[in-house]
């Protein structure tokens, strides 16, 4: 394998050496198969590409400082990945089988699984795609269930915890009310490209939606969750259009045992002005904070209608920090894992 500066890696697809695959057919699921084939071969009126019967998952894989490997909540995302193939009605993987893939593929890829000390992990892709020809907006009958890896840095900057700027999407929503926003479908990403690309353009580092029915109250970032310290509250949207974030779960059991007290429930958008710290956290951003949301009539007008700062522009908030340094350490196997959510190997 070529040699990895595991110091500089960014958030980017990159070949390992296998991919595991199972194919839902005649009601029953193949015999996982290890690959290092990292194309499909599909027909082309398989659903996936038409009607985007598709989902996905994100977990890591980490080294620890006592060189175990360590998967973060799996069986979290098994489970998370069952209900969104469940609103799909397609065929979706047991929690017993998701893991084993996971497991499957770190070991085949163990090569690629940074070492300790770089900041880096082992992204892992698990995907359900429906592949059986169809032309009528239907469920996949056939479906395959595919689990791949990549080495990777931090999702935005390879810096760490570096504070990005964020604007509110007036114009654009992720999800509808009653929509898909708490699944994970591959749909909600399409959704997101082009406002993402809008917002990018204007120089934010993040996009954070609101709730469609209403735009009154905060509901999450395009690729993470959105969170707040308050004083001694923790505080997190209340929202059916919101995507259960593991790592957001996991950072409020953080922060009620640091003493905090952990608020979820709606917040609105005036609120912003009263947050000592605001982070986007998610598996591949872990915690990223955000230290400026700029309101705008839309991604496409020049005019900035308000302009909230949190903290320090260079510098992570203290509290999010502690929050961070806790749940990477219970990843890294230097912090107590009190809830048993690391799958050691
Ligand atoms: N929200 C959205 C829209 C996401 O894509 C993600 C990423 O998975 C999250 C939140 C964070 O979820 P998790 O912490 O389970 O990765
Ligand atoms: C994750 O954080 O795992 C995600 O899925 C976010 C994004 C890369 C889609």
């Amino acid at each position: 394998m070529e040699n990895l500066d595991w110091s500089n890696l960014s958030f980017n697809a990159r070949h390992t050496k296998a991919v595991v695959k199972s194919v839902y057919r005649d009601g029953r699921w193949s015999a996982p198969e290890v690959s290092d084939d990292f194309n499909l071969h599909l027909d082309i009126f398989a659903g996936v590409f038409h009607y985007s019967n598709s989902c996905f998952e994100g977990l890591k894989a980490f080294r620890g400082a006592d060189g175990k490997v360590r998967i973060f909540r799996p069986d979290e995302n098994a489970k998370r990945m069952a209900s969104s193939g469940a609103y799909l009605d397609m065929a979706y993987p047991s929690e017993e089988m998701f893991i084993d893939m996971c497991v499957t593929c770190v070991k085949e890829n163990i090569d690629y699984l940074p070492p300790y000390g770089f900041g880096a992990s082992l992204y892992i892709r698990p995907v359900l795609i429906g592949c059986n020809p169809q032309l009528g907006v239907q469920s996949s009958k056939e479906v395959i269930f595919m689990v791949m890896c990549s080495p990777v840095g931090l999702y935005s900057t390879s810096k760490g915890l570096t504070p990005t700027t964020a604007i509110i999407s007036r114009n654009y929503d992720r999800a509808a009310p009653n929509g898909t926003g708490r699944f994970k479908l591959s749909a909600n990403y399409a959704t997101s490209l082009h406002p993402y690309n809008l917002a990018h353009r204007l120089g934010y580092g993040e996009l954070l939606y609101l709730d469609s029915a209403t735009k009154t109250k905060i509901d999450e970032f395009g690729s993470s969750n959105f969170m707040a310290i308050k004083g001694d509250r923790y505080v997190t949207p209340l929202s059916n259009s919101v995507l259960p974030s593991i790592t957001n779960k996991s950072l409020q059991q953080i922060a009620t045992d640091f003493g905090l007290t952990v608020e979820k429930r709606p917040i609105p958008v005036e609120e912003l002005a009263e947050f000592d710290e605001v982070n986007a956290c998610g598996t591949a951003v872990v915690i990223t904070p955000i230290h400026t949301i700029e309101d705008r009539p839309g991604l496409e007008s020049d005019v900035v209608t308000a302009s909230y700062h949190f903290g320090s522009p260079d510098k992570c908030g203290p509290v999010s920090q502690k929050l961070y340094e806790r749940i990477r350490g219970i990843q890294n196997g230097t912090e107590e894992d009190p809830y048993g959510w690391c799958l050691v190997l």
